[in-house]
């Protein structure tokens, strides 16, 4: 029986179809949100109608991952005039936010203060990124986008298991905001299997945005709420926040791996500069010519680089200057990577200059592909489970807890153990460092649109399933493909319990490196590939979670 439901839940999460005419795929981490997706397809909207329908569903749907109230990036690529761009609605510190604003008077971070509650959230940029998606790259009214939002956010979505888990992980903080206590839980304790959350309230707010664009957002009554909400639980925002919210259209970093272009996202993410360093340095080490143990070590000591220079380097390039050129160039790799021994691990503290985290299911990417070849690859998020728990009342926007995304103090690890120095301090206006890494790769004989959550360890699923496309795996096996990760510090290997044989774990330890099993599996990819020779769209949501991707 069981193995019948396995079989059952496969087929639901893969989707693959031989080419009579033109396809569209959608995959995303929700199937009411992969649904309103083929609806605004099928309803003639390009890809960017449909991701601004995914992206508005998935705020409904997945209240723990995404929303209105948080932030994300698109990278689109339109056929037309073969744009592409990426959209950066990254939330920014509120104008009144500071340096310190997490510590005490002895200089230490105040536990939970930059994730928890009204303090922890950074001015919302999804909104103002929906708008500017449907204005300048949509072809649909705002009205028949958000429609199948605001059915889910009347009519309700029923509570899954996933669901539970979240809102029992965020269960105090949720029952601090009576808001989000009154939406996200039943009679204040974590709802049953199957009960329905309804969001009249965000209903409402995104009626509004359907009749007034940004305005009904940033300006007016709404935004009075939630500067009023934000203000009496303890926050800093001001109006003038949020009037002042600006959506950045981006250049992508573009790189190449062998006969692959690899194009992603550049800063407020980290994700794109990390990810051609270390394809720069697998390339420069001969990396597929190697053999599996060497290739794992190999993965190990290019992640362990980028993430210290991620740590270094990276933070908002409207506020401090990046070296993105040279960070990224293939010279810098052979400089970066000069010191990696085959048969040795390199220890994190001899480079010149961090705990179980959330495993990936909050936070959220979607993976699109329309009949004329448009496409978006986007992850957006709200950081921690259900954000800060936050709702300002009457407003159904559950906040954001993206503040702590900042490095609040030099050298200490953030939410995902990240650590973080200058570049990423806290200041006002700015956007916080991001992981998120939506990304396309592409050859002459295939295209992959891919991405997943997962916090710091998104950039290292991203390069995994890069890696995956090159040696030609299925959708199927991108997503399913154990996982390992290491990010500088804490220095260690933490991977999937199937991601190493019992030799290579002995033989990475014989190398010097130290392996941590995580408790069960982490991530949620979404990736759609083309197979240009036969002209093959296939489609898969990562198994570890409850998503749904269909070809059409
Ligand atoms: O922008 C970032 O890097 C984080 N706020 C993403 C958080 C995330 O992926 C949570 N999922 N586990």
């Amino acid at each position: 029986m069981k193995k019948f439901i396995v079989i059952l839940f496969t087929l639901s999460l893969v989707a693959c179809q031989q080419n009579s005419g033109p396809q569209h795929a959608v995959a995303t981490a929700h199937p009411i949100a992969t649904q309103a997706g083929i609806e605004i397809l099928n309803q003639g909207g390009n890809a960017f109608d449909a991701a601004v329908a995914v992206s508005a569903t998935l705020a409904v749907v997945e209240p723990y991952s995404s929303g209105m109230g948080g932030g994300g990036f698109w990278l689109l690529h339109r056929v037309v005039d073969n744009k592409t761009t990426m959209i950066d609605g990254r939330e920014v510190a509120p104008n009144a936010a500071s340096r310190d604003m997490y510590l005490d008077e002895n200089g230490d971070v105040i536990p939970k203060l930059s994730i928890d509650g009204a303090l922890s959230a950074g001015i919302p940029g999804q909104p103002a990124a929906l708008i500017h998606i449907n204005q300048r790259y949509g072809t649909l009214s705002l009205r028949k986008v958000l429609a199948p939002a605001i059915k889910a956010a009347n009519e309700g979505f029923p509570v899954t298991e996933h669901y539970r888990r979240m809102a029992k992980f965020r269960l105090e903080a949720l029952r601090a905001s009576p808001d989000a206590a009154k939406i996200f839980l039943q009679n204040n304790e974590v709802p049953e299997i199957g009960y329905l959350i309804k969001q009249p309230d965000l209903a409402e707010t995104l009626q509004k945005m359907t009749r007034q664009g940004a305005n009904g957002f940033y300006k007016g009554d709404l935004a009075w709420a939630l500067v009023e909400g934000v203000r009496e639980a303890g926050g800093i925002w001001n109006i003038t926040d949020l009037q002042r919210y600006r959506v950045v259209e981006r250049e992508p970093l573009v790189g190449q791996f062998g006969e692959y272009k690899v194009t992603s996202v550049p800063p407020s993410s980290s994700g794109g500069v990390a990810i051609m360093a270390m394809l720069n340095m697998l390339e420069q080490h001969k990396w597929s010519s190697l053999n599996e143990v060497d290739q794992k070590h190999l993965l190990v000591e290019v992640m362990r680089r980028a993430y210290r220079d991620r740590a270094v380097y990276l933070g908002d390039t409207d506020y401090v200057r990046v070296p993105l050129d040279k960070l990224t160039s293939k010279e810098y790799a052979k400089e970066l990577g000069n010191d990696i021994k085959l048969n040795s691990a390199t220890a994190s503290a001899s480079l010149p200059g961090l705990d179980d985290q959330p495993k990936g299911n909050h936070t959220t990417h979607f993976s699109i592909l329309d009949k004329q070849g448009n496409r978006v690859a986007a992850t957006l998020s709200i950081n921690y489970p259900f954000g800060s728990c936050f709702v300002p009342p009457g407003t159904g926007i559950l906040l954001n807890d993206e503040m702590d995304d900042f490095s609040s103090k030099p050298g200490e690890p953030n939410a995902y153990g990240l650590v973080g120095a200058e570049a990423n301090a806290i200041a006002p206006g700015k956007r916080m460092l991001s992981s998120m890494s939506p990304t396309f790769v592409e050859s002459n004989d295939r295209l992959a649109i891919l991405g997943t959550p997962g916090g710091s360890r998104i950039i290292t699923m991203v390069l995994h399933s890069i890696l995956g496309v090159t040696q030609g795996d299925s959708a199927k096996d991108i997503v399913a493909a154990p996982r390992f990760h290491h990010q500088y510090l804490p220095d260690e290997i933490q991977h999937e319990s199937d991601a190493f044989s019992g030799s290579e774990i002995d033989n990475l330890t014989a190398r010097g490196h130290t392996l941590r099993e995580l408790n069960g599996g982490y991530g949620n990819m979404q990736v759609v590939i083309v197979d240009k020779a036969d002209n093959e769209v296939s489609a898969a949501s990562d198994p570890r979670g409850e998503g749904e991707a269909i070809v059409q």
